[in-house]
């Protein structure tokens, strides 16, 4: 048995999928019942569990021998993952797909990077043994862009920084590979786009791609972590935000990878790809 966390979520969501195209179903662990359907119309058997409460993982781990491991960032993001690799330990689930960051390191800039790499160390020295997906920003992360132009204008702060965005559906496809194909223990995936387009250039394109001249705008980071935070944002995500703006400006994560290509054995979707399957959200 399978095990998928973060079911209702964007990689999550995309992991079902592919699983799905490979005829396999999976548990998918949500947070409440009422997130189940959406799971059930992605082939999956819905259960409940939270990562913050690991008493509540027991029964969903039962029987799982495989698992995909996804927290969406937060100050608690590692220490939840940690105890969800106990429960998993405990379970005696034997293979974890963790979904992790570009760059992750115990050393590195962004808080974000920081938190996945103790979650990876555990994995490197308790087990069980472990696949680590290290992707580039998604793709998906522009659909929030439709609701945040205001009179044709779009902000950001950082509109020449250029980084490999990757379409999660490609994440979703090689986290279903290793959790169902023999062989991929210990592999590190770091996966990127096939190009580094900049924030003015993904606007141009995906609002252009929709029919909509949209201007792109220069906003101060800390205008956007205002912003962030007076709409309920934690200050320490607002703040990781800003890190990672940074990082894109430096040029850190422009490079492409081939890890899309070694695993899937076909080159990445582009970003007019993922405007062709997604017009209908950016012309709203
Ligand atoms: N976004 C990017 O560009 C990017 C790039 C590289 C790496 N990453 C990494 O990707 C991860 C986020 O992945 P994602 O976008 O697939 O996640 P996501 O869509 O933000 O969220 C995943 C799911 O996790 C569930 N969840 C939250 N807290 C939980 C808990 N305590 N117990 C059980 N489930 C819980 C949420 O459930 P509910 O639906 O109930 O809220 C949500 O459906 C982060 O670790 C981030 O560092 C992101």
């Amino acid at each position: 048995m399978l095990l998928v966390t973060g079911a209702a979520g964007t990689t999550g969501g995309e992991v079902l999928r592919a699983l799905r195209s490979r005829g396999v179903t999976a548990r998918a662990l949500v947070r409440d019942e009422g997130k189940a359907e959406r799971v059930r119309q992605l082939g999956a058997e819905p259960v409940v569990g939270d990562l913050g409460d690991p008493p509540s993982l027991a029964g969903p781990l039962e029987g799982v021998e495989r698992a995909y491991l996804v927290m969406p960032a937060s100050p608690q993001q590692a220490e939840y993952e940690l105890a969800f690799l106990e429960a998993a330990r405990t379970a005696g689930v034997q293979h974890v797909v963790k979904l992790s960051v570009i760059g992750a390191g115990p050393d590195a800039a962004l808080r974000f990077a920081r938190a996945h790499a103790r979650v990876e160390q555990a994995l490197r020295d308790d087990g069980p043994a472990w696949t680590l997906l290290r992707p580039n920003g998604f793709m998906q992360n522009n659909l929030a862009w439709p609701a945040q132009v205001q009179d044709g204008v779009f902000y950001t702060p950082v509109p020449d920084a250029a980084f490999s965005l990757i379409d999660a559906r490609d994440i979703g496809e090689v986290a279903a590979l290793a959790l169902t194909e023999p062989g991929h223990e210990g592999e590190v995936h770091e996966l990127t786009g096939p190009e580094a387009v900049s924030y003015r250039d993904q606007a141009r394109r995906l609002f252009g791609a929709a029919g909509r001249e949209v201007e792109v705008r220069e906003v101060p980071i800390a205008a956007v972590q205002d912003a962030l935070v007076r709409a309920g944002v934690p200050r320490w995500n607002a703040e990781g935000l800003g890190e990672l703006f940074e990082f894109y400006a430096s040029g850190a994560a422009a490079g492409v990878t081939p890890g899309v290509q070694d695993a899937l054995g076909r080159p990445p979707r582009s970003l007019d790809d993922f405007a062709r399957d997604h017009l209908e959200e950016l012309r709203a």
